[in-house]
């Protein structure tokens, strides 16, 4: 007889490898190294938190990892998906099926309702289903406020709908950019808890935060300077998001 507890543990994913990853911008003087050799390994599962001074290369890290940028070297496998040496154009499919995106000022579609933000990707990705739509913005609390358009939703309601939006298309990974960056303690919180629930659930979990204390929540912290990791932390005990203040 099978497991039934398998059915109850969700497996762990989203799984990341770099070594000696690089990205460069400019050239001549104007070169810029904003990812200089990166070692890292995120286990399936994990929920990481980035700190680091603005220009470390936070964002081009995550960008690199879910595929939004190609690195100039190194070796990078993210979910079981060799990323290394691949064309933009092959990064879509990669994109479409095992990453979601968190933004720090949310990027929803202005002339779209929360419910259409979030179908279009069903639509536009062929993955998860238009008639999930309405239950996973009800997961996120927003259940009375579905047919809204952003400019008539707070900034913590309209990141709860980019949260369903990343979730959707059920991504392996959700990489989040100072998902908090833009909203109050309060606001804030409800946001960590849904992306810490999301990672219960099994999904990696990397989210880049200019808030120290944000990485209580993780299991591993990540410090980046000069397009370096600098440093990483194993939290023995990573807190409830609800515990997270500031
Ligand atoms: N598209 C680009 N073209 C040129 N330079 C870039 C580009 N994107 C980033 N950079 C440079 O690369 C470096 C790293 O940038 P990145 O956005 O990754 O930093 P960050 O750690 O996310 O900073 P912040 O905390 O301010 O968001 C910076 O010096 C930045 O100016
Ligand atoms: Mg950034």
């Amino acid at each position: 007889m099978a497991d039934v507890r398998a059915f109850r543990v969700p497996a762990p994913r989203g799984g990341v490898r770099l070594r000696g990853v690089t990205k460069t911008y400019g050239t001549g003087d104007a070169r810029l190294n904003a990812l200089d050799g990166v070692d890292l390994d995120i286990e399936p599962g994990e929920l990481v938190v980035v700190l680091g001074p603005s220009g470390s290369g936070k964002t081009t890290l995550l960008n690199v990892i879910g595929g939004i940028e190609c690195p100039d070297g190194g070796e990078l496998t993210v979910a079981g998906t060799t990323l290394t040496g691949r064309a933009p154009r092959e990064l879509v499919a990669f994109r479409r099926d095992r990453v979601g995106f968190v933004f720090q000022f949310f990027n929803l579609v202005p002339t779209l309702t929360a419910r259409e933000n979030v179908e279009v990707i069903v639509e536009l990705t062929g993955r998860g289903q238009r008639a999930e739509v309405p239950g996973l913005l009800e997961q996120v609390g927003l259940a009375d406020r579905m047919d809204h358009f952003p400019a008539q939703l707070s900034g913590g309601q309209q990141q709860r709908v980019s949260i369903a939006r990343a979730l959707a298309t059920d991504p392996d990974l959700l990489l989040a950019d100072e998902p908090t960056g833009a909203l109050d303690v309060a606001t804030g919180k409800t946001v960590l808890n849904l992306l810490q629930e999301a990672n219960r659930q099994g999904r990696g979990v990397l989210m880049v935060t200019h808030n120290a204390s944000i990485a209580s929540m993780a299991h591993r912290v990540i410090t980046m300077r000069d397009g370096r990791v600098q440093s990483m932390e194993r939290n023995a005990e990573p807190a409830d998001a609800a515990a997270v203040s500031w």
